[in-house]
């Protein structure tokens, strides 16, 4: 389980969070929204230490990670965490295969052989079967995103950190990606977190949602629950209507 303990963050003047109290449970999918600029992304790099918090702490499988000191105790820590970043984030000098092996080929004696047929096997099951040789220009929007997908599982992770996957994403390639998220969900049975405002992605992938806004949680629920939240601006946002951040 992750869990956050009156998070606050500023960035200068701008108070990002200001106190978030949360558990992302384990075995479940849980979806942060809100208005851009309210701090989602923010916080899942302060659940990968990133970045440190002002306040507060973040305590995972019974560990504040704040007491991670070492460097590592923290690649250690970071290993168990598969991050699939907003733009794909490949790098473009290396073929795919390389992208989704990188930490193997960076940080161990690994034969490239090794790590290379590692690769595939992700690959594979993100449906890019094949496509191990191609540099990531070669690629598609949507199967750049899934090349992310298969680096952020390369490490078998227990958690799954997803900043804004179908953002961009024409609504066929969304779908095929929502998909993706629920498969490793369902073969992880850990905790994916996907951070997105898009609301197919929403209602497709969450077993709950919570939503930021100002700097604190507004509600937490069910896909049901928060379609029926008390607060008006959870329901506004969850029917399309424009939420000022
Ligand atoms: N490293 C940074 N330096 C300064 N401002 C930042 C930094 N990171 C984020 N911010 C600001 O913090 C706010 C929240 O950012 P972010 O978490 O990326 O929002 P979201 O992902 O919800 O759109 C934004 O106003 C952003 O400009
Ligand atoms: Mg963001």
């Amino acid at each position: 389980m992750i869990e956050v303990k009156n998070l606050k963050k500023s960035f200068g003047r701008k108070q990002v969070l200001r106190g978030i109290d949360f558990a992302f449970e384990d075995g479940q999918t849980t979806v942060v929204i809100g208005p851009s600029g309210c701090g989602k992304s923010t916080i899942l790099r302060l659940i990968l230490q990133l970045i440190k918090p002002d306040e507060g702490e973040v305590w995972v499988n019974g560990i504040n990670i704040a007491t991670l000191k070492r460097q590592e105790e923290l690649d250690k820590y970071r290993s168990q965490i598969g991050m699939v970043f907003q733009s794909a984030a490949l790098f473009d000098s290396l073929k795919v295969w390389e992208n989704v092996g990188f930490m193997f080929l960076e940080n161990t004696r690994m034969p490239r052989d090794k790590v290379k047929a590692l690769a595939e096997e992700k690959l594979k099951l993100v449906g890019l079967e094949g496509s191990g040789d191609l540099f990531p220009s070669e690629l598609s929007g949507g199967m750049q995103k899934r090349a992310g997908i298969a680096r952020a599982i390369a490490q078998d992770p227990k958690i799954i950190l997803y900043d804004e996957p179908t953002a961009g994403l024409d609504p066929v390639t969304s779908t095929v990606i929502e998909d993706l998220i629920i498969d490793m969900q369902t073969r992880l049975d850990g905790i994916s977190i996907v951070v997105t405002h898009q609301l197919s992605t929403i209602f497709r992938t969450a077993d709950r949602i919570t939503m930021f806004y100002e700097g604190k949680i507004l509600d937490t629920g069910t896909v049901e629950e928060m379609k029926h939240s008390s607060n008006d601006t959870v329901r506004n946002f969850l029917e399309g209507k424009v939420v000022a951040p």
